[in-house]
């Protein structure tokens, strides 16, 4: 690899994403990718941990991999490759389980939220999660992770790990730093704007889906909920319209005050259908790309089983020496 730091992400393939997880994740990589030796990941391991359709898991698993390609991810720049590919991530969790505290998992504000949401399936794997995170990221010796808010205590326990580790065993990994979107970071529902946009929504007018055709994407638009003032202006009391102004902002890469100067006067019913088509010519272009590349499953398990070689020769490097610090003899490679 050549001499930059060390990228290093992953999104989990449990179904479907929608244009929060476009703006706050895969725009961002493709546009960090060529400054970094960039790394990433189909979080298949972390998905386990909630129940899955063992069929739908691998269907996932080729949609993010062809996604994460149409959305610009080189994958023969970058390393793109599934996290069971490589065995490295469940051996490192392992090691750092024997330096994490059960407290410190069962205070995680995702392991409490996901407990309650799935109450009839609270495993250790839901709790070991963050876990396995620390390990994904620890094993490439990352400097840069780029993440939602949300993942940003999973990303502090890492660092917490990472220290405790080095400090025990002596200097080992490396301490990553997070990468946090400005744009686009939170991307409001269409029908009840105050909360977040979330792929889990029962309502599908809430939210879109990376895989919205653009008649679907205009239609969702038209009826996204607003408010009976005609101002087409970010304010705290105009959720609605303060959302769509965001999210066609992040589409056309126009500040709100363009934004609002190019509306002032118009109508809603025109903005909406505006806002549907900025972000329809962004989405249909990678959602053509992404169903083409999933024609050719060869071509994409090419992808992985490259990408898992590459990615396995750099973890490998750090799982040694990890395994030789605890006092583990080394195993003779053949
Ligand atoms: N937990 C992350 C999420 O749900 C996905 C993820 C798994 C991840 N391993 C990672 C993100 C390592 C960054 C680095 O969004």
């Amino acid at each position: 690899m050549e001499d930059k730091k060390v990228l290093f992400s992953a999104i989990q393939p449990s179904g479907i994403l929608t244009i929060g997880n476009y703006l706050g994740a895969l725009r961002n990589f493709k546009k960090l990718q060529s400054d970094y030796n960039s790394i990433f990941s189909v979080a298949d391991l972390h998905t386990l941990t909630v129940k899955q359709d063992p069929a739908v898991l691998r269907k996932n698993t080729y949609e993010l991999t062809a996604l994460y390609i149409a959305c610009g991810i080189n994958p023969d720049e970058s390393i793109l490759f599934a996290q069971s590919h490589v065995p490295c991530h469940a051996e490192l969790t392992w090691i750092l389980n024997t330096v994490t505290y059960p407290g410190e998992l069962s205070r995680m504000t995702q392991f409490k939220d996901k407990s309650l949401k799935h109450e009839d399936n609270i495993n250790m794997g839901l709790m070991d999660y963050p876990v396995l995170m620390a390990s994904d990221i620890l094993l490439y010796q990352t400097e840069l992770v780029p993440i939602g808010a949300d993942q940003k205590q999973h990303l502090e326990l890492t660092r917490d790990l990472a220290i405790r580790f080095n400090n025990r065993f002596g200097e080992t990994f490396k301490v990553p730093e997070g990468y946090f979107a400005k744009n686009g970071a939170r991307v409001m529902s269409l029908c009840e704007p105050e909360r977040k946009m979330s792929k889990s929504d029962a309502n599908e007018n809430a939210f879109i889906s990376m895989n919205d055709d653009p008649a679907t994407i205009v239609r969702k638009f038209k009826r996204a909920v607003t408010d009976s003032d005609n101002r087409i202006v970010c304010d705290e009391n105009k959720k609605g319209i303060t959302n769509l102004l965001t999210i066609y902002s992040a589409f056309t890469d126009k500040t709100i005050e363009e934004a609002e100067k190019e509306f002032e006067g118009k109508g809603y019913g025109e903005f909406k259908v505006r806002v549907g088509e900025a972000v329809a010519d962004v989405i249909e272009p990678i959602r053509q790309e992404k169903n083409k590349l999933l024609q050719s499953k060869d071509y994409l398990d090419s992808v992985l089983k490259s990408g898992a070689e590459r990615a396995q020769y750099v973890a490998y490097k750090t799982l040694n020496k990890v395994y030789k610090k605890v006092g583990l003899v080394p195993r003779i490679r053949g």
